[in-house]
């Protein structure tokens, strides 16, 4: 059949008889021709028979054979006709012009639609497959070349694809690979980042520390003289009132070196299993008196089944009076009320307490922040702070193996998290 051979042999066929049909036509005309000519001949010879036979009877028969002598010769002989041979070649060869181009045209369609139009569309897709989408499949059917085409297309796209999710799923573990690597290496840095200033504040509190050690002695003496001189004085002696400074002063200086000591060379510590609440709540009723706390609303948020710490009470204690004082030095409009946040909650997954210590306070300015647990870094007036008592903080949730951090924002407010590990048993409010 001749739609189911080969389209490289339907071109060749097609062709063929495209040609075929054109010498065809070009020869029928010809002949065609050739019989006009020849007729058109003949009756003129019969003109000239007729003329012939109107002579004289036994003449007409000599002239019909010579007439007939003649149409021979210009059959035969056609090129003794040479104009007229021409024009019927011109004519010929436009006829047959006339049907090689009708065929050509309807050639030229049939072969669009059936080859140029699939072939076009097959490159089309070959662009938007290589564009990234392999989705994309060919249903064209127009000749059998072209559907193999379009099969081998699809089949390649499937390849493609199928190679492409496997790309896509290598890469996306190795996303997650990279972005775990990424966090521990964070993480890494972060602890590496700790060390140091942990290591740093170690250094200098101990050196603070031996040199608290070494005037706690010296100043211990000066105030006991002081003191008895103060009690041996009149009040109305001139001195009196210089000497108490110098009294005032002096204990000034024992309670930083109290501090220091603190840090460096603890008392002897009892650890036992400690609510954190309750801490809280002392802590909280020794800053009571202070003046600003009539301006301080305080929201407890308090996990309903804590678990219990282990720590010193006194230190703790400690801990939250320091924190306390700050917040309530952060409130310092004098109409304003402020809130006071502490929430403490379980963390079962770290198997930790989050203690979260969090004010409306004027807030720690950027450039601040990575200092303020340093030793005497303080922004207070002089008989305000020392700048010790977050680095004390710093030394005591260190050493019941919790951590302490930060957060401010300028005119907003500031919290501080501290995170300690929990003990065994729960106890429920
Ligand atoms: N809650 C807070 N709000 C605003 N600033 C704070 C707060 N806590 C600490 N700071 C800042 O940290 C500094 C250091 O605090 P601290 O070590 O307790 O020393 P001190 O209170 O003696 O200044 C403070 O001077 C203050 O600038
Ligand atoms: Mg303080």
């Amino acid at each position: 059949m001749f739609f189911k051979k080969k389209f490289g042999q339907r071109l060749i066929l097609s062709v063929g008889v495209l040609v075929f049909l054109s010498f065809c036509s070009f020869f029928l005309w010809m002949e065609y021709r050739h019989e006009r000519i020849l007729l058109e001949e003949l009756e003129n010879q019969k003109r000239i028979v007729f003329i012939q036979i109107v002579n004289p009877r036994r003449e007409g028969e000599l002239i019909q054979r010579v007439q007939l002598q003649r149409l021979k010769e210009i059959s035969t002989n056609l090129g003794a006709t040479p104009s007229r041979v021409k024009l019927g070649i011109a004519r010929g060869l436009s006829v047959s012009l006339f049907f090689t181009l009708t065929l050509g045209l309807v050639f030229y369609f049939w072969l669009r639609n059936r080859l140029l139009k699939p072939l076009k569309a097959i490159c089309e897709g070959m662009r938007i497959v290589a564009a990234g989408n392999t989705s994309l499949r060919l249903n064209w059917k127009n000749t059998s070349e072209v559907e193999m085409l379009s099969q081998e297309f699809n089949r390649m796209a499937g390849s493609l694809e199928k190679f492409h999710s496997e790309i896509y799923e290598k890469a996306e573990e190795n996303a997650g690979l990279y972005g775990e690597a990424k966090k521990m290496h964070q993480a890494l840095e972060e602890t590496q980042k700790q060390l140091i200033y942990s290591e740093k504040l170690s250094t200098i509190g101990q050196m603070a520390a031996g040199i608290a050690h070494e005037m706690n002695n010296p100043l211990t003496t000066i105030l006991g003289y002081t003191q008895i001189i103060l009690t041996e004085m009149e009040k109305d002696n001139p001195n009196y009132e210089d000497l108490k400074k110098v009294e005032q002063e002096t204990k000034r200086i024992l309670k930083i070196t109290q501090n220091l000591l603190t840090y460096s060379r603890p008392r002897e510590l009892k650890f036992v299993p400690v609510e954190i609440p309750k801490i809280i709540d002392y802590a909280l009723e020794l800053v009571h008196h202070e003046k600003k706390y009539k301006n301080v609303e305080v929201v407890k948020n308090y996990n309903d089944c804590l678990p219990l710490v282990k720590g010193d009470e006194g230190e703790l204690v400690q801990v939250f009076v320091n924190l306390f004082t700050n917040a309530l030095h952060a409130f310092n409009e004098k109409d304003k009320l402020y809130k006071l946040i502490l929430t403490a909650m379980h963390n079962e997954e770290q198997k930790t307490v989050e203690i979260e210590v969090s004010d409306t306070g004027e807030g720690i300015a950027p450039e601040n922040l990575p200092h303020i647990f340093e030793p005497f870094f303080t922004t207070k007036r002089k008989n305000k702070g020392s700048g010790l008592g977050l680095f004390v903080i710093y030394a005591i949730i260190a050493r019941h193996q919790g951590k302490v951090e930060v957060k401010s924002e300028l005119n907003q407010g500031t919290t501080f998290l501290i995170t300690l590990p929990e003990n065994v048993t729960k106890i429920t409010l």
